[in-house]
């Protein structure tokens, strides 16, 4: 079959289409998938350019979805035809977040889904949300579910909370239409006049160019009439935490997401404790949370927002344009 592999040194350069043996039959207990679509992640991007190591040769990409082809002993849960999507931690079925970081995550510490066949565990993948291309299904299993449990799960955001999400990326984008759906107000941030327009449009309540305005903070703070706001999606990190610690309500909650300003950095704890904020950090989330999001959105027929779609045999010209910062949602990969 085919797929693309890294190769070293790791670079976008460096990503070449190849033919690899093809996945094996399903054992007992698994079903063999035939992938159509993939999408990308800053985590994607992290592990092709090299800022995460891999070992030379790693298939990359957490999300795929596509078609089961064939069905191991023992599964019930899925038929030949079915359209599935994969799971981030495809052995953390639920309860609490297992030891061992990324060494079991697609993609990164296993080979993941640039490629058009993969055999595993039915445990790792669930449904597709009804109605979904392949495409839109590939959106969901890192961007969509990390907001999905940022919100839903985490905060336990109900009607009438106001939620603030930073820049125009895939998570942000899902946590704006995951908190529309749930009756939330929406304070929404990106770094483009334009890109503020198409917030709007998607239902944003408020917007705010963190750019021009760098205290984006205090400004979301005045938007809700010295209120707060209930969550933040915090993708930035170090460099945004403190702007979303005042935008916080007292008691609020941060959902410590990304590292799009780094990995490390100057935190006003003082902030923390004084407006008595819950942090919680996040890595994606388990096949229940999946599946909780999942019948959420079969219940409302939500639809990710795609921007563009690349041939698989060009995920190097996919990541650069993510890498320009163009991009509103998700880009996704055909295969
Ligand atoms: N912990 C987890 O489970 C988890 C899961 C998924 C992603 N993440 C992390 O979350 C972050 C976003 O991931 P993604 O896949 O959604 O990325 P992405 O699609 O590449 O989104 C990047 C967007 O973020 C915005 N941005 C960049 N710098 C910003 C800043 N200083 N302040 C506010 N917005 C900024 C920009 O939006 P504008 O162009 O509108 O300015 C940019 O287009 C990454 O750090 C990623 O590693 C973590």
């Amino acid at each position: 079959m085919k797929a693309i592999q890294i190769h070293h040194p790791a670079g976008l350069d460096n990503l070449k289409l190849g033919d690899v043996p093809d996945a094996a039959a399903p054992g007992p207990g698994e079903i063999k998938v035939r992938l159509r679509a993939s999408s990308l992640n800053f985590h994607d991007y992290a592990v092709v350019t090299g800022m995460i190591p891999s070992p030379e040769f790693r298939i990359p990409m957490s999300d795929g979805a596509g078609e089961v082809v064939a069905v191991g002993a023992g599964v019930t849960e899925f038929q030949v035809g079915d359209a599935v999507v994969t799971t981030f931690f495809p052995e953390w079925l639920n309860g609490r977040p297992p030891e061992g970081g990324f060494t079991r995550v697609p993609g990164d510490g296993i080979d993941g889904y640039a490629c058009e066949y993969v055999t595993a565990a039915a445990t790792s993948f669930t449904p597709q949300p009804r109605g979904y291309s392949h495409a839109e299904a590939a959106t969901l299993t890192c961007a969509g579910l990390t907001a999905w449990r940022a919100l839903a799960v985490e905060g336990g955001m109900k009607a009438g909370d106001t939620v603030l999400v930073q820049g125009t990326g895939g998570v942000s984008i899902f946590a704006l239409q995951f908190a529309k759906m749930a009756g939330a107000t929406v304070i929404a941030t990106s770094s483009s006049d334009e890109k503020l327009e198409r917030l709007k449009a998607m239902g944003a309540d408020h917007v705010i160019n963190y750019k021009t305005t760098p205290a984006w903070g205090p400004k979301a703070l005045e938007l809700t009439r010295g209120q707060g706001v209930d969550h933040v999606v915090e993708v930035g990190g170090p460099g945004t935490l403190d702007q979303s610690m005042m935008a916080s309500r007292m008691g609020g909650h941060v959902s410590l997401i990304g590292v799009l300003t780094g990995v490390q950095g100057p935190v006003t704890t003082a902030l923390l404790m004084n407006r008595q904020i819950k942090v919680k950090g996040i890595v994606v989330g388990n096949r229940e949370h999946q599946l909780d999001m999942i019948a959420a959105i079969n219940a409302t027929g939500m639809k990710p927002v795609l921007d563009q779609h690349f041939p698989l045999a060009e995920l190097g010209a996919a990541f650069r344009h993510q890498e320009s910062g163009r991009h509103f949602g998700k880009i996704v990969v055909d295969i």
